[in-house]
């Protein structure tokens, strides 16, 4: 089963930006060690990073055709203004797990609302870049739980 992560703006310069908030990993660091747990647990992943909404967008509607069971996002600031991503996550009927490395529950008040919260299957906050491995981890587990019905499913056929 195959799972895409998607990072939002600004998040490919992990490392260098406000390292007091978001720590010195950088992201190629933090793909590295999800890839290596998702091939240890026999999933395909891959990555996608872009600083523009649209393309955002697209890459959450290709998973309709290129084979994604699951998305894991962190939206960063258009977590909280995007009602675009919203609806693209909405619109594609796959589990979605959402990410932050920060706790935005305890940053600004404009960083408390996210616009997809209640649209995926959950969301990890707080824990730097453990929060992107708890994320993984919660999804292969959705993942393995939904191909554990079709396998009971295909049975009572
Ligand atoms: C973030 C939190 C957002 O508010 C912020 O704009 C980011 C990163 C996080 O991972 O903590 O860019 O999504």
């Amino acid at each position: 089963m195959k799972i895409k992560v998607i990072h939002g703006p600004n998040l490919n310069l992990l490392g260098i930006r406000e390292v007091n908030i978001y720590g010195p990993m950088k992201l190629e660091d933090i793909n590295k060690n999800m890839e290596n747990i998702a091939k240890q647990n026999g999933f395909e992943i891959e990555f996608f990073q872009s600083n523009h909404e649209g393309d955002i967008i697209d890459a959450i509607q290709e998973s309709l055709t290129d084979g994604t069971d699951g998305i894991i996002i962190n939206p960063a600031a258009l977590t909280h203004t995007s009602i675009s991503i919203r609806d693209a996550i909405t619109a594609i009927k796959k589990p979605v797990v959402e990410v932050h490395m920060s706790n935005v529950a305890a940053r600004e008040e404009f960083r408390q609302k996210s616009m997809i919260s209640d649209v995926v299957a959950g969301t990890i906050t707080g824990f730097g870049p453990l929060s992107y491995h708890l994320g993984l981890i919660s999804m292969m587990e959705i993942l393995n739980q939904i191909k554990m019905a079709q396998a009971q499913q295909g049975q009572k056929q």
